[in-house]
C-alpha cells in the first residue's frame, strides 16, 4: 500500500459514531472558548514572555507577539475549516490522514506529542516556579536540587545542581487523576480557572500601566547583537532576528487554541461551534498578550529577567517595582498556579485524544483507545502520558522543552495550512461548515509566517525537531505501518 494512502472521510465520520470507543458529547461553543482560553493563557505569557525579553527581543517582545498571533490566525483559520469538515477526535492528525495520507498523518501525530505532551511538561515546570514562590510567601523553601532539572545550576554561586523537578511531577500526576475522572467535571473546574486567569492578566495590565519606566522601552527594538544563555546557547538578541526568535518563543503562549479541535467528538454541534471556539479564543488572547507584554517589559529591565527575575518573573517584577502592590504579587502567584493547572489539563486532554485516534487506526497499540467502563475516558492513555510528561518535566530545563514545544507546533501548523489547501483542490464537493477566505493566500501566508518563526528559533531547535522526527519515523516503519488498519484493509481487498 502507498505511504500516501488516504483514509476516507466517510470512514472517519462513521468510526466516530458509536461503538465501545464512543466518547460522550457534552460541550457547547462557550465551553469550547473556555477550553481554548484555558489552554492558551498560561506559562507562555507568565513565564516565556520574560525569557523572550531577556534572551531575544527586549521590549520588542510585543512585536513578536503580533507576529506569532498573525501566524496563529492563518493557521487557526485553516484549523477551523478542517474541524468543520471532519468533526472528530484527533486534531491535525485526523485531518492529515484524510488529505495527505498515512505517512504525513503519522508525522503530524508524532509531532503533536511535542505540542501537547512536551508542552504540558513545560507548563508543569513553570507551575513549579510559582509553587516555590507560594511556599516562599509562607516561609518554606524547596531545596534547589528538588525543584530543578539535572541540567540547571543555582544562580547564587553555590554551584548546586538540580536533581529532579518534583513539584512539576506532582502537578502532572494530579491533573492526570482529574482527567481519568472525566471531561465534564474537568470542563467545570476549567471555567472557574479561566475567569480567574483573565481577571489576573487584566489586573496586571491596568495596575502595572502606571509603573512603566520609559527607559525600559528605549530603544523599543534593541540594536542587533547576541546573548548567551546560562546553558551556553547563543541567540541573536535585538533587531529583526531577535523579534523572529522571540516570536518563536512566545508562540508558546498561543499554543492550545487548536487543542479545541481535538474535542470535536465531544462537542454537541461541532460544525458551528468549532470555528467559534478556535478563532474566538485566539483573538481574545492576542489582545491581552500584546498589552500584558508591553507592561511587563516596561516595569522591569532586561537584566532583571536574565538574573533574579528569571523564575516566577511576573511576581518578581511586581514585588520589586510595583511598590505597595505586594498583595497583587501574592494573588497573581496563587491564581497562576490554578491557571497553569488548567493549561496542563487541556494539553494532556489533547494528547490523549490524538493518541486515542492513532490507536484506533492501528498505528499504536489498541489498548490506548480502550475507554474506561465507568468514566468513559481513555485512561490507559492518560497513565502513559503521565510518565512521558513526568520524564520531560522532571528532568529537562524549561527553556529547552518550551522551545521544543514551539517548534513542533509550528511544524504541525505548516502541515495543516498545506492540508486544507490540498483538500480544497481534491475534494471541493465536501460540505464545509466554515471556509477560509482568500485561499490559497491564507495557507501560503500561514506557511510563511510559521516558517519564519521556525527560522528564528535557531539551529539547536531545528536539530531537536529533526531528531524527534527521525525517532518517530523509525517507529512508523518498524511497527505502525505493518499494523495500520487502513493498510490491512487495503491488503485484504
Ligand atoms: N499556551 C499555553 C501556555 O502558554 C500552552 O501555557
Amino acid at each position: 500500500m502507498s505511504l500516501f494512502a488516504i483514509k476516507p472521510i466517510s470512514q472517519i465520520m462513521n468510526e466516530s459514531e458509536g461503538g465501545e470507543h464512543q466518547l460522550k458529547r457534552t460541550l457547547g461553543a462557550w465551553q469550547l472558548i473556555a477550553l481554548g482560553i484555558g489552554a492558551v493563557i498560561g506559562a507562555g505569557i507568565f513565564v516565556r514572555t520574560a525569557a523572550a525579553i531577556a534572551e531575544r527581543a527586549g521590549a520588542s517582545v510585543t512585536l513578536a507577539f503580533l507576529v506569532a498571533g498573525i501566524g496563529c490566525a492563518f493557521a487557526g483559520l485553516c484549523y477551523a475549516e478542517f474541524a468543520s469538515i471532519i468533526p472528530v477526535a484527533g486534531s491535525a492528525y485526523t485531518y492529515s490522514y484524510a488529505t495527505m495520507g498515512e505517512l504525513v498523518a503519522w508525522i503530524i501525530g508524532w509531532d503533536l506529542t511535542l505540542e501537547y505532551a512536551v508542552g504540558a511538561a513545560t507548563v508543569a515546570i513553570a507551575w513549579s516556579e510559582y509553587f516555590n514562590k507560594v511556599l516562599q510567601f509562607v516561609g518554606v523553601q524547596i531545596p534547589f536540587q528538588w525543584c530543578h532539572s539535572p541540567f540547571e545550576t543555582a544562580m547564587d554561586g553555590s554551584g548546586v545542581h538540580g536533581i529532579a523537578n518534583l513539584p512539576a511531577i506532582l502537578i502532572l500526576f494530579l491533573v492526570t487523576l482529574l482527567l481519568i475522572r472525566g471531561i465534564q467535571e474537568s470542563a467545570f473546574v476549567n471555567n472557574i480557572i479561566v475567569i480567574t486567569k483573565v481577571v489576573i492578566v487584566l489586573a496586571v495590565i491596568v495596575i502595572g500601566w502606571g509603573f512603566m519606566n520609559p527607559a525600559n522601552h528605549t530603544p523599543y527594538i534593541p540594536a542587533a547583537t547576541t546573548y548567551t544563555t546560562p546553558e551556553g546557547v547563543t541567540h541573536p538578541f535585538g533587531g529583526l532576528m531577535g523579534i523572529l526568535g522571540a516570536a518563536g518563543v512566545v508562540f508558546f503562549a498561543f499554543i492550545g487554541f487548536d487543542a479545541v479541535s481535538t474535542a470535536a467528538q465531544e462537542t454537541i454541534n461541532p460544525k458551528r461551534d468549532m470555528p467559534i471556539g478556535i478563532l474566538g479564543s485566539l483573538v481574545f488572547c492576542t489582545t491581552l498578550y500584546v498589552l500584558f507584554s508591553h507592561v511587563l517589559s516596561g516595569v522591569a529591565t532586561v537584566q532583571d529577567f536574565r538574573t533574579a527575575g528569571k523564575e516566577a518573573s511576573v511576581a518578581y517584577a511586581i514585588t520589586k517595582y510595583m511598590i505597595g502592590y505586594g498583595w497583587l504579587a501574592k494573588l497573581v502567584t496563587v491564581a497562576i498556579l490554578g491557571g497553569f493547572s488548567s493549561v496542563i489539563l487541556v494539553m494532556l486532554l489533547g494528547q490523549s485524544r490524538v493518541f486515542f485516534s492513532m490507536s484506533r487506526d492501528g498505528l499504536i497499540p489498541a489498548m490506548f483507545s480502550d475507554v474506561h467502563p465507568k468514566f468513559r475516558t481513555p485512561w490507559k492513555n492518560n497513565i502513559l502520558f503521565f510518565f512521558v510528561t513526568a520524564a520531560f518535566g522532571g528532568f529537562i530545563p524549561g527553556d529547552i522543552v518550551g522551545e521544543m514545544t514551539s517548534i513542533g507546533t509550528l511544524f504541525a501548523f505548516i502541515l495543516v495550512c498545506i492540508g486544507v489547501w490540498i483538500l480544497r483542490k481534491r475534494r471541493p464537493d465536501l460540505v464545509r461548515g466554515f471556509t477560509v477566505p482568500a485561499m490559497p493566500l491564507v495557507s501560503v501566508l500561514g506557511v510563511f509566517t510559521c516558517g519564519a518563526m521556525i527560522y528564528g528559533l535557531g539551529w539547536t531547535n531545528w536539530l531537536r525537531l529533526i531528531i524527534w522526527m527521525v525517532i518517530g519515523l523509525v517507529i512508523y516503519f518498524t511497527y505502525s505501518r505493518k499494523r495500520s488498519k487502513l493498510m490491512l484493509s487495503c491488503t485484504r481487498k
